[in-house]
C-alpha cells in the first residue's frame, strides 16, 4: 500500500490582508507552526478522511456518505472531500487519509490553507503523481473557496512556497529572499472569528462606501511600497511603524475590533516595533515584531491578559515528510519550541 505524508506551514500576513482580495500586494510569512497530512491508498474503493485535533471521521464511496463519526462529520470534512474527488478520478481506488495540525484554528494563522495544501500533495503522492506546487495550489483552492468567501490565494500560495513573500493576486508571488524579521509574537485574543464573514463585512464596505474604500486603497498602496523599501533595508522600526498604519487602515475597513485595538496598544506600550491584526481580523491572532532586548518584558507584560506565542519564519512550505516517526518528533519539537 502506497503510503504519503507531506506537511505544510501555517502563515502570518504582514502586510496587507483584505486589500489583497482588491488586488493589492500584500507580504506574508510563513512560519513555524505546521499541519500534517497522510494518504494511504487502501483496497477499498471508498475515501475516508480522519481529522486527529478535531476528532471528525467519515467515509464516502463514489454513490455518497457511508459512515460519519460523530453526525456532521462528513459536512466539515466537505472542503478536504472534495479536493480528493477532483484528484482520484479513477472509481476503483480507495484513499484513507488522517489529518493532525499544530496549527490554532479559526484564528487568521491560515489552518484550513496548510490543511487543504499538505492534503492536495498527500494525495497526488499516494497516487504516484507529479506534485507540482502549482498544482497543489490549484487543488487546495478548491477547499479554500468552499471555507472562505472570495479567496485571494495569498493562504495557499504563501504555505506551499514558504519565506516571506510578495503576493499579488492573478500576479503571482515572489520570495523575498534577504529580508529578515527581528522577534516576532503571536498573541491571541481569545475571539474566534470567520475569515469569510470579514471578507464579506468588508464587500459591504466597499459597496456602500466606495468612494472611502478607494481612498484607504490608495494610502495602503502607498504603504505596502514603503513596507516592502523598509523590509529589504532591515528598517525594523519603521517595518514596525508602518504595521501599526496598516492596522489603522484595517480598522477603518471595519475588521478590528477594541480588543484587537487594546492588544496593538499594550504591545507597543510595552516596548514592542509594531503590532497590527493578522488575517481575517474580528478576533484570532495580533502579530507583534520586538527587539531582542525586550522580547522577555513584552511577552510578560502581553502574556499577563493573552496568550502568547513566540515565532519565527518558516523558510520550508510544503514538504514530503520521511516516516511517521519523524512527524512526530517534529510537531512535538516545534510544539515544545
Ligand atoms: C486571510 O488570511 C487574508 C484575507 O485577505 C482573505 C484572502 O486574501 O483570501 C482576509
Amino acid at each position: 500500500m502506497e503510503q504519503v505524508t507531506y506537511s505544510s506551514p501555517a502563515k502570518i500576513i504582514l502586510f496587507g490582508e483584505h486589500f489583497v482580495v482588491y488586488g493589492a500586494k500584500a507580504i506574508s510569512s510563513a512560519i513555524n507552526l505546521r499541519s500534517f497530512v497522510r494518504a494511504t491508498r487502501t483496497y477499498r474503493p471508498t475515501i475516508s478522511i480522519r481529522s486527529r485535533n478535531l476528532g471528525l471521521s467519515a467515509e464516502w464511496t463514489h454513490e455518497g456518505l457511508v459512515h460519519e463519526s460523530p453526525r456532521n462529520s462528513s459536512r466539515r470534512l466537505a472542503p478536504l472531500h472534495e479536493v480528493i474527488k477532483a484528484i482520484v478520478r479513477d472509481r476503483r481506488l480507495g484513499l484513507s487519509v488522517e489529518v493532525w495540525s499544530d496549527i490554532p484554528r479559526g484564528s487568521g494563522l491560515g489552518s484550513s490553507a496548510s490543511v487543504s495544501v499538505a492534503l492536495a500533495a498527500a494525495t497526488l503522492g499516494t497516487l504516484g503523481a507529479d506534485v507540482k506546487v502549482s498544482d497543489v495550489i490549484d487543488y487546495a483552492m478548491i477547499a479554500e473557496r468552499m471555507i472562505h468567501s472570495r479567496p485571494s490565494g495569498v493562504d495557499v500560495n504563501v504555505v506551499a512556497h514558504g519565506g516571506i513573500v510578495r503576493y499579488v493576486r492573478g500576479g503571482g508571488i515572489d520570495r523575498l529572499e534577504d529580508v529578515s524579521l527581528p522577534s516576532l509574537l503571536l498573541v491571541h485574543s481569545g475571539l474566534p472569528r470567520k475569515t469569510g464573514v470579514m471578507v464579506e463585512r468588508v464587500a459591504r464596505f466597499k459597496e456602500q462606501k466606495p468612494s472611502k474604500f478607494a481612498e484607504l486603497m490608495v494610502m495602503y498602496e502607498g504603504l505596502i511600497e514603503e513596507a516592502e523599501r523598509a523590509l529589504v533595508a532591515g528598517d525594523s522600526k519603521r517595518v514596525g511603524e508602518l504595521m501599526v498604519e496598516n492596522h489603522h487602515l484595517l480598522r477603518e475597513i471595519g475588521v478590528s475590533n477594541p480588543t484587537l485595538d487594546s492588544m496593538v496598544k499594550l504591545a507597543l506600550e510595552s516596548g514592542a516595533l509594531g503590532a497590527k491584526l493578522t488575517g481575517g481580523g474580528g478576533g484570532g491572532f495580533v502579530i507583534s515584531l520586538v527587539n531582542e532586548e525586550v522580547r522577555d518584558s513584552v511577552m510578560r507584560s502581553l502574556a499577563k491578559k493573552y496568550r502568547v506565542l513566540e515565532t519565527s519564519v518558516s523558510k520550508d512550505g510544503l514538504r514530503r515528510e520521511p516516516d511517521q516517526s519523524r512527524h512526530d518528533r517534529t510537531s512535538r519539537a516545534l510544539r515544545e519550541g
